[in-house]
């Protein structure tokens, strides 16, 4: 294989590049926050929580679309590795105002936040601001769904959201900014470098670091490398994680694997690729399956659903994932790939324990393959602390078939939160198959129910919030389900 030990990206408008070999203080797991706050001093961005849930670190990156055009979302800093720039526009809010005959000239985006009155302390405001300006690229006059949407990742302490609302109806209109004006010249220069790229190899500090567009380079790597972590979005596998693992470390960077990044459907199957991000596999599948829409609207934040994939949230297997229990309902099944083999298995069977799933050490989880199913009602669930950017207290996805007399023809109760990995309420379901859909029958359903599960109690509820929750989720399908 042809490898390169250096990454390449667009800053201020120039090419940046980083051989790791030559660089004594950057290895591959430094994260963008750090280097551009310690490295580049870039001081506008700004660091609260350094996990993803507070928006102070947000960053907008530029990259080539497939219509020849430049596509913009913003990210968290903080969980994204300095290698994961390589073939991307790093956008920090110093370069939004454009300089015209040695004038700063404001972006409409960071005027309208001065002419709205929407910072204070102003810590917040350099996230605020590089989010309002992701929604400015891609919206002309936003609903407010979409604006709040877009500033869900990004927290403040003192001004209210409601003046940043104002900002964005006021700026977002559609209108030509600097970065318009520059954009073939940032196309060429982002050709210039992905044109040239080869497979990334980096060693440095205990770390190896590989990144490869391509599946099968990705696969013989994993096969030459079983001991190594598979990152894809980071979100979960965040920086901090990383750097807690044993050294030395090696690290397989799959986000750049564009062929794992498709959304495609025959007569009887939906196909997603791994690596679709989830904002992206979200506009894919709103209307063809739209509980996945339901979930991914109270899921994480904007900036995490424009890294996080739906193979990170299934390779994480973790209890309170939200994606699982969907999949379970939907009867989906993972396709693994190594370089000399294919599996498919069913979601069920491949959540093995707590956090630990049934892939080989050669393989990745390439798509996931969902049954179109007409005639079934499925629904889902989260119960969490707040609406937007928290995790689930436990959640809930059901399916459900029934005949023309509303008796159960078919039933799958999917829970998360409830036990230490997913799980069917299988006792449930086998009382309810064959019975009509009705008050009474769910009334006893839901005593069955409270004693399948052992929850734990925990910082988000107790045992028994969690019992009476799940039942009264029963509840509302049933009744949503009826009318
Ligand atoms: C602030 C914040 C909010 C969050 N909110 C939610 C939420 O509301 N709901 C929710 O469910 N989760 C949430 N998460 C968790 C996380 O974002 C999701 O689980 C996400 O889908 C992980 O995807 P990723 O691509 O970032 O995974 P990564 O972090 O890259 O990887 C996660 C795991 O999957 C493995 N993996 C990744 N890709 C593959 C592959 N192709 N094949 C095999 N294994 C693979 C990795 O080795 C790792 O073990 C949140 C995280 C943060 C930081
Ligand atoms: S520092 Fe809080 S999201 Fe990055
Ligand atoms: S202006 Fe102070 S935190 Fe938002």
């Amino acid at each position: 294989m042809n490898y390169q030990p250096n990454i390449s990206f667009i800053l201020d408008d120039k090419i940046v590049t980083i051989d790791f070999s030559k660089e004594k203080n950057l290895k591959p797991t430094t994260n963008v926050l750090e280097y551009l706050r310690l490295f580049r001093t870039k001081k506008g961005i700004k660091e609260g929580c350094g996990q993803g849930d507070c928006g102070a670190c947000t960053i907008v990156l530029g990259e080539l679309d497939k219509e020849n055009g430049i596509s913009y979302k913003s990210v968290n800093s903080c969980l994204l590795l300095l290698p994961m720039m390589h073939g991307k526009q790093l956008i920090t809010v110093e370069n939004l105002a454009a300089k015209v005959n040695n004038n700063l000239i404001l972006h409409p985006v960071q005027q309208a936040v001065i002419d709205t009155n929407s910072s204070q302390c102003g810590y917040c405001t350099p996230g605020m601001v590089m989010s309002l300006f992701a929604l400015f690229k891609n919206y002309k006059n936003p609903s407010r769904e979409i604006i709040e949407d877009a500033l869900s990742g990004n927290l403040c302490r003192c001004t209210g959201y409601q003046p940043l609302i104002k900002a964005a109806q006021n700026s977002c209109k559609g209108q030509k900014d600097s970065f318009e004006e520059n954009k073939s010249q940032t196309i060429n220069l982002l050709k210039e470098i992905n044109q040239k790229t080869k497979t990334i190899s980096i060693y440095a500090e205990d770390v190896q670091y590989f990144r490869s567009t391509n599946l099968s380079e990705t696969l013989q790597i994993r096969k030459e490398n079983p001991d190594a972590i598979l990152l894809s979005g980071g979100t979960d596998s965040s920086y901090k994680n990383i750097s807690e693992k044993l050294k030395p470390l090696k690290i397989i960077d799959v986000s750049g694997v564009e062929d794992i990044q498709y959304f495609t459907e025959d007569e009887n199957n939906f196909y997603i690729g791994s690596g679709l991000n989830l904002e992206k596999f979200r506009s894919l599948t709103t209307f063809k399956i739209p509980i996945f829409d339901d979930i991914l609207k109270v899921f994480g934040s904007l900036q995490i659903k424009n890294l996080a994939t739906i193979g990170g949230n299934i390779g994480g297997a973790s209890p309170i994932g939200d994606l699982i229990p969907v999949l379970f309902a939907l009867k989906a099944k993972i396709k693994l790939q190594s370089s000399s083999k294919i599996r498919i298995i069913k979601i069920e069977n491949f959540i093995k324990s707590y956090r630990k799933t049934d892939i080989k050490t050669d393989e990745i989880i390439e798509s996931v393959i969902i049954p179109k199913s007409d005639k079934n009602i499925i629904k889902s669930y989260k119960i969490s602390k707040r609406k937007n950017l928290d995790i689930s207290t436990l959640s809930g996805a059901f399916n459900i078939l029934l005949d023309e007399r509303l008796f159960v023809k078919e039933i799958i109760l999917a829970f998360g939160g409830m036990a230490e990995i997913t799980k069917r309420a299988h006792k449930t379901e086998d009382f309810l198959l064959k019975k009509r859909w009705e008050r009474n029958t769910i009334n006893k359903a839901v005593e069955i129910l409270k004693n399948e599960f052992k929850p734990i109690s925990d910082a988000r509820s107790d045992k028994e919030f969690r019992r009476i929750a799940a039942g009264n989720l029963l509840i509302k399908f049933w009744s949503e389900t009826n009318e």
